[in-house]
């Protein structure tokens, strides 16, 4: 899959060994950066570059890392199609490709530590939609009220 990895200074620490799996994993990584790390830059900045090259279908999904996910997840919502979430768990890492179509996992980088993180992102991207009628209704619930 292409996906797109963004960060902002809080969550830099994390993105290359992030970077390093999905390569190893046989995806095609798009860095949206930070490309260094820089105290004062903003979480918005790099979420929204990952959320939009999901959304302008240049990417099939994101990875997006600040400090405690939370930012991320806020911004890269707000990009018509992107469906992100913060998760700290392999359950809902996974689950919520399965039953939500998530497309872009959010991951706080002063919350997890390394091994859990590169877990999580091998559980999202090992991770299918269903497809089920039950999933698809209420994600049609949700694409409906996007559309407006
Ligand atoms: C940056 O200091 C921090 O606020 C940001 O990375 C993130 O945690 C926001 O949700």
């Amino acid at each position: 899959m292409r996906v797109a990895v963004g960060a902002d200074h809080g969550g830099f620490p994390l993105k290359a060994d992030i970077v390093e799996l999905l390569k190893k994993l046989g995806h095609e990584v798009t860095d949206v950066g930070a490309h260094e790390y820089d105290a004062a830059d903003d979480y918005p900045d790099f979420a929204l570059a990952a959320a939009k090259a999901v959304a302008s279908g240049n990417a099939d999904r994101a990875v997006i890392l600040c400090g405690s996910g939370v930012g991320a997840s806020v911004a890269a919502n707000k990009v018509r199609g992107v469906r992100a979430a913060v998760c700290h768990d392999l359950y809902s890492a996974a689950q919520g490709v399965e039953h939500d179509d998530m497309n872009a996992l959010c991951l706080g980088a002063r919350i997890i530590e390394g091994e859990l993180a590169l877990a999580l992102v091998t559980a999202f991207m090992g991770a299918k939609f269903s497809g089920e009628e039950r999933h698809a209704r209420r994600l049609k619930k949700v694409l409906d009220e996007e559309a407006g």
